[in-house]
């Protein structure tokens, strides 16, 4: 879609919402698709990020920031070998979402075997490190100071109790000499330790580690869910929200501006596209307050993608904008401003 189509389509609704899904929407029938801009000056614009370009050669591998805003970071990170460290955020619960790859991620709470599409919680404090690297794994990684919770609504769009899993378990590592970096909010500071701090076997109390496949949440239809995608994680001051956005029977969304929330959309995987985004692991970026559209989800071959939205007012890091490429808003491909 280049910046000025859809303007034969008229007459337009626009849509105003507040509080993202739940609050106030007013809306006015314009002439002109909104979404459509010409050109951009200045850096408040949309934007798309092919993460596979973000990654050095070689060097440990941390995770690297592409957007930052309050209370909220979005990060890449990409394993190819056994991490030969732990880390603890002490500033943040971290939503990862595996892009690609197969291994074992170990955490204070257990072992999990991960791959392709999975989404694993680990709460603020909770050290983890990946192992066993059956496929190198790229992975996204949303730091949230709030604290987040597992918590579909409608509740049909996730089966908490057959599709949430928790980490087992596992043996301590051989002896030795182990290192957790702990990330806070002025850097990092590493631990080191004589044996495995992770490793142990018997525990109780309230699951902290999950993980659910994006495969497991349902699209729900129009007629059992409304326009509004099923929300998948919460966080208890409203500063970042998932949501589900895959396929499914429902009209296209509305042209909107979202006046409260930041947009992040990660395409996961078709065989259908999600509009212009067909690579699994592309984020695409709208601020709050742009106008878009976004595309037609009631298509004939599926996919998978997921929203967050956040009050943090996002902007890009260096290391982000060395991958973004300008973005249209009606079908989130290139636009043909970008370069
Ligand atoms: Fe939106």
């Amino acid at each position: 879609m280049d910046g000025d189509s859809g303007a034969k389509r008229a007459p337009h609704l626009y849509n105003y919402t507040r509080e993202g899904f739940t609050g106030a929407r007013s809306n006015i029938v314009r002439t002109g698709y909104s979404p459509a801009y010409s050109r951009v000056e200045g850096d408040y614009a949309p934007r798309r990020f092919d993460i596979a370009g973000l990654f050095p050669a070689a060097g440990r591998p941390m995770p690297i920031a592409i957007l930052r805003g309050a209370g909220i970071t979005l990060e890449a990170s990409r394993y190819e070998a056994a991490m030969g460290f732990a880390m603890r955020n002490v500033a943040a619960d971290e939503v990862h979402y595996i892009v690609s790859g197969r291994a074992r991620l170990e955490t204070d709470f257990g072992a999990l075997d991960i791959g392709h599409g999975d989404f694993v919680l680990l709460p603020r404090a909770v050290a983890w490190r990946y192992v066993e690297i059956g496929e190198p794994v790229m992975a996204l990684i949303a730091a949230c100071e709030g604290a987040l919770a597992i918590d579909p609504d409608p509740r049909a769009v996730l089966n908490v109790a057959r599709d949430v899993h928790e980490p087992v378990p596992f043996e301590d590592g051989a002896p030795g000499e182990y290192e957790v970096v702990v990330r806070h909010p002025g850097g990092t500071t590493s631990y080191f330790h004589g044996f495995d701090p992770l490793g142990g076997q018997v525990g109780r109390g309230t699951p902290q580690v999950r993980r659910f496949r994006i495969g497991s949440a349902r699209g729900l239809g129009i007629a059992s869910g409304g326009i509004s995608p099923g929300r998948l994680i919460d966080d208890a001051t409203g500063q970042c929200l998932f949501y589900h956005l895959g396929s499914r029977r429902s009209d296209r969304p509305p042209i909107h501006c979202n006046a409260d929330y930041d947009e992040i959309i990660v395409y996961a995987g078709g065989p259908g596209a999600y509009g212009g985004m067909t690579v699994p692991g592309t984020v695409a970026w709208t601020p709050k307050g742009i106008a878009h559209h976004g595309a037609e989800e009631d298509v004939a071959e599926p996919y998978q993608a997921w929203l967050l939205e956040t009050r943090g007012n996002l902007s890009m890091t260096d290391a982000g904008r060395s991958v973004a490429r300008l973005m249209e808003t009606g079908e989130y491909g290139i636009h043909p401003g970008d370069g």
